[in-house]
């Protein structure tokens, strides 16, 4: 069986890594790589590549940034011509961003299946791009591979056949497991000068929180209040560090780190603030308290398991819920959540191969 994945951005690459680790254990099933280059700083891309031991990309499309439809038509344009080229058994595509959706639509125009990793998640908020890219691309995917059970309702709720929705776990959480010990032997705690357990990490990159002013003040108004009694470390994302007005008073400023200072730094935090999807994720296997500058999550189970809290961009409402958790006891529980267990991968590719017999 031949294969085409793809990796656009940040957040796709630790979910690409367990399946190409798994296609490389397996005879009978090969995989060609194309990053599209909607990511493309060092600290944003070949960092990750080389921690995860991701292979070099077989393609590079180089698209960079634009807007999104120059960017996804980019991808699209670039990407035909490798499909037509190489005409894999099936593309796998993963997460929701503009690469996911633009891949996943050349695909099924040249007749090739997709496969969808991190399906059926819905924020219902159809004013976030990832919210149309996930509705677009589980609508034309022909497997739909599932990481937590509400995405199973939200796709049977669309009326997608029960034969293509598929629940294996979380692709992210078999990258977080294989690399936490090796993680454990970051420095960047003593780089930075923190203590476990003593400190706050903060990560904001999406356009509704950071794009404009008012509502990014906000954020940093409560945040700076916590940062008088609490170390924070804030790793900025390139669009919130053009968006920033300067420093934030009490608030360690860093460039984006690598996947394995990243981990350490988060397993050993107290509280994490952030707007990302997949942090809400990580924090939850981790079992430290979250909470998400936002009015909805795609990922209910975090807030199911308990580590994760939505508190949305007022700063009163951040501040009280901050000083909640931290006058309260850590999580204690491992999460319970089904499948997440380093295999989901290894799922899919059964699935997959299973289909080809
Ligand atoms: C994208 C994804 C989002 C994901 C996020 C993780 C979409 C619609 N959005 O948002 O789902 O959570 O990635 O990071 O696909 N930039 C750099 N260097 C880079 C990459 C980006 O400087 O390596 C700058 C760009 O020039 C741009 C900004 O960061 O100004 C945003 O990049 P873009 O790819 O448009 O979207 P993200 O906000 O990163």
């Amino acid at each position: 069986m031949k294969l085409i994945i793809v990796a656009g951005a940040r957040p796709n690459f630790m979910k690409v890594a367990p399946l190409l680790w798994e296609i490389g254990r397996r005879p009978g099933i090969s995989a060609q790589l194309v990053h599209t280059g909607q990511h493309y700083d060092r600290a944003m891309s070949d960092l990750f590549f080389e921690q995860l031991a991701i292979p070099r990309p077989d393609f590079n499309l180089g698209v960079g940034s634009a807007s999104h439809a120059v960017q996804t038509a980019e991808v699209m344009t670039r990407f035909e011509p490798i499909l037509n080229d190489h005409r894999p058994d099936a593309v796998i595509v993963v997460g929701d961003v503009n690469s996911t959706l633009a891949c996943a639509l050349v695909a099924v125009k040249l007749g090739v299946p997709v496969a969808h990793v991190e399906a059926g998640l819905r924020s219902f908020d159809r004013s976030m791009p990832e919210e149309i890219n996930r509705i677009v691309t589980d609508a034309i995917s022909h497997w739909l591979f599932v990481s937590e059970p509400a995405g199973v309702d939200n796709l049977r709720r669309e009326g997608v056949p029960e034969e293509r929705i598929h629940l294996v776990g979380n692709v992210m959480i078999d990258t977080l497991l294989a690399m936490k010990p090796i993680s454990e032997q970051s420095d960047i705690l003593n780089q930075l000068g923190l203590v476990g357990r003593e400190y706050a990490v903060l990560t904001l990159h999406r356009p509704a929180n950071v794009d404009q002013p008012e509502i990014l003040g906000g954020i940093g108004r409560a945040i700076q209040e916590i940062a008088q009694d609490r170390p924070i470390v804030f790793p900025v994302h390139p669009r919130t560090r053009a968006a920033l007005a300067g420093p934030l008073a009490g608030v360690h400023l860093v460039d984006p780190l690598g996947y394995l200072d990243f981990l350490r730094l988060l397993s050993q935090a107290r509280l994490v603030l952030t707007d990302s999807g997949g942090i809400q994720e990580e924090t939850t296997m981790l079992g430290v308290s979250c909470l998400t500058l936002r009015e909805n999550t795609e990922r209910p189970v975090t807030i199911d398991q308990g580590t994760n809290q939505l508190v949305g961009r007022d700063t009163g409402k951040i501040l009280a819920a901050a000083r909640m958790v931290l006058a309260s006891p850590p999580p204690a529980t491992p999460p319970q959540v089904k499948f997440w267990d380093g295999k989901a991968a290894c799922r899919i590719l059964d699935k997959l191969m299973e289909s080809d017999t």
